[in-house]
């Protein structure tokens, strides 16, 4: 069995990385870190910002160096981006390096969601309301292949914590 010491939660944007990634740390006692507030951090400039004033391709660029700076930690809990699987050998590195866990919501529910939650999200502000639920679609059927290669699945909308607190805990050195 993999003994992983290191958690990455995956998922689309708005799907609930960050808070589920806070209480599982809670619970097991371990660190959190948040990749978007570490890429902020490392560059003094919020997302939308990076996005817009250096594009693209250059955040991809520091998601990857932050991602491979997340190596040496250890009992610690990563919630990444909803692209950070997608782009090069990231998804790799993450499936050797720790525990993997996708949490997978439907189009409809990630829409509910993230019609309160578009603010911040650079992907979605050029899309309109209207558009948001097959925008959300079609891009998650673009990126569910790399989702799909974590090594637990669980619904995120239903997560039952303690559920998923034990399954994690039989593939974890504590
Ligand atoms: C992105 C998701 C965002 C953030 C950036 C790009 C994506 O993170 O990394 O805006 O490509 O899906 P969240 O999943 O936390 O929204």
């Amino acid at each position: 069995m993999h003994q992983a010491s290191k958690i990455f939660l995956i998922g689309f944007m708005g799907s609930g990385k960050s808070t589920a990634g806070r209480k599982l740390a809670s619970q097991l006692n371990w660190s959190f870190i948040d990749l978007d507030e570490k890429i902020e951090k490392m560059e003094g400039m919020r997302i939308p910002d990076i996005f817009s004033i250096k594009g693209e391709p250059y955040f991809r660029k520091i998601e990857t160096k932050a991602l491979r700076e997340m190596k040496s930690e250890t009992n610690t809990v990563i919630s990444t981006g909803g692209g950070t699987p997608c782009f090069g050998d990231n998804m790799d590195f993450m499936l050797s390096s720790g525990l993997t866990i996708y949490l997978k919501m439907t189009p409809a529910c990630l829409k509910r969601r993230l019609t309160k939650l578009s603010e911040g999200r650079p992907l979605l502000k050029d899309i309109d309301r209207k558009d948001l639920l097959g925008y959300i679609t079609s891009k998650l059927e673009e990126r569910e292949k790399w989702y799909l290669m974590a090594k637990i699945v669980v619904d995120g909308f239903n997560t039952d914590l303690s559920d998923l607190l034990s399954l994690i805990k039989k593939q974890i050195r504590q």
